[in-house]
């Protein structure tokens, strides 16, 4: 019995001090050896077969093997963890002196400079900046520019409506009303509106159902048509270049009596036409006209001691055309791709 013991100690020792890589294998060992259906222990049961004066001596040597192994396996874990622990140390270990990872640094979206552009020049004229709500009344967005209910001019822009009389404005007049109606009557204006407007429409190439317009408003004594012509050849010559050419086509909106719709000679073929202007070699380029008596008296201004004129255009448009973009939805995509190069 004793040989017995001596053999499965010495079994043991190897087995636990040599052969256990890791601390998976040394459970392993454990179970084998001093689990419940472990060598050692199926040895102690067997001792119900020794005679009464044999039983304690073999007990007593079992016992001494089993913490004579359990000592081993102790000291065999406590190796094995610091292995475990130096593995892990080396395996994920830092490098300090390695370069960190730059945060990507922003700039101006070119809708923004765009606009900063556009906003300077136009400050330079000595305008004021004016904002608006984009949730707005249809008094101001439709009513208080001659656009009463009805009107077959809303078709283009009935568009986003939250109640009867709230909606997404559809354009940025509105500030025209609501910055005479701020106003002493008659006091003089020279401002323009950033901001973003909101209408049904397809999302392409060219459309989207949210864009941005830059409104402008000049009223005083005696403005006519040719502060109107001036003023906004003046701009498109500094937003686009100093040789480009202008012109002035009738057209109609319910605010401005005259109206007109204004186009500048195609930036890609200078007139002579191509793909851009579809052959005509003119791009419009934005809406104007004198304010329509009508749409003054609406908000306290007295067609009869002051005229006025006003203008709008779309902030996209004038950026695909200043840098050569072919597709509007590149402004709102977000790809750094795109952004970066501006
Ligand atoms: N609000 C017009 C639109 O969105 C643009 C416009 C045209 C504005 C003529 C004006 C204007 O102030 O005089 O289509």
């Amino acid at each position: 019995m004793k040989e017995k013991i001596d053999q499965l100690k010495a079994q043991a020792a190897e087995r636990i001090t040599s052969m256990t890589k890791n601390l998976q294998e040394l459970d392993e060992a454990r179970v084998q050896y001093l689990g419940k259906k472990g060598e050692l222990t199926a040895l102690l049961r067997g001792m119900k077969d020794l005679s009464k004066e044999d039983r304690p001596k073999v007990g007593k040597i079992v016992n001494e093997a089993r913490a004579q192994i359990e000592a081993l396996i102790a000291e065999r874990k406590e190796e094995l963890q610091k292995k475990a622990l130096e593995e892990r140390l080396a395996s994920e270990k830092i490098d300090v002196t390695l370069p960190g990872r730059r945060p990507d640094i922003g700039h101006l979206h070119p809708l923004s400079l765009t606009l900063d552009r556009i906003k300077t020049i136009f400050l330079n004229m000595g305008f004021s900046v004016e904002e608006g709500p984009e949730i707005e009344k249809d008094y101001f967005n439709f009513e208080a520019l001659n656009l009463p209910k009805d009107h077959p001019a809303r078709d283009m822009q009935d568009s986003f409506y939250i109640t009867e009389d709230i909606l997404m404005r559809s354009q940025t007049s509105p500030v025209q009303a609501r910055t005479m109606q701020k106003n002493e009557p008659n006091a003089p204006i020279r401002m323009i509106a950033p901001g973003r407007v909101y209408r049904r429409d397809e999302y392409d190439a060219t459309h989207s159902p949210m864009f941005t317009q830059v409104e402008g408003l000049v009223i005083d004594k005696g403005i006519t048509l040719a502060d109107l012509k001036g003023t906004l050849e003046l701009f498109l010559r500094q937003i686009f270049n100093e040789n480009v050419g202008v012109r002035f086509r009738p057209s109609f909106f319910p605010f401005t009596e005259p109206s007109a719709e204004v186009d500048i000679s195609c930036v890609m073929c200078h007139g002579k036409g191509c793909k851009v202007c579809k052959g005509t070699g003119w791009l419009e380029i934005l809406g104007a006209g004198m304010v329509h008596p009508h749409v003054l008296e609406m908000s306290g201004y007295d067609p009869k001691v002051v005229s006025g004129f006003a203008f709008g255009m779309g902030v996209e448009r004038i950026a695909m055309l200043s840098y050569g973009v072919d597709d509007l939805r590149l402004f709102y995509d977000n790809d750094k791709r795109f952004l970066r190069q501006f």
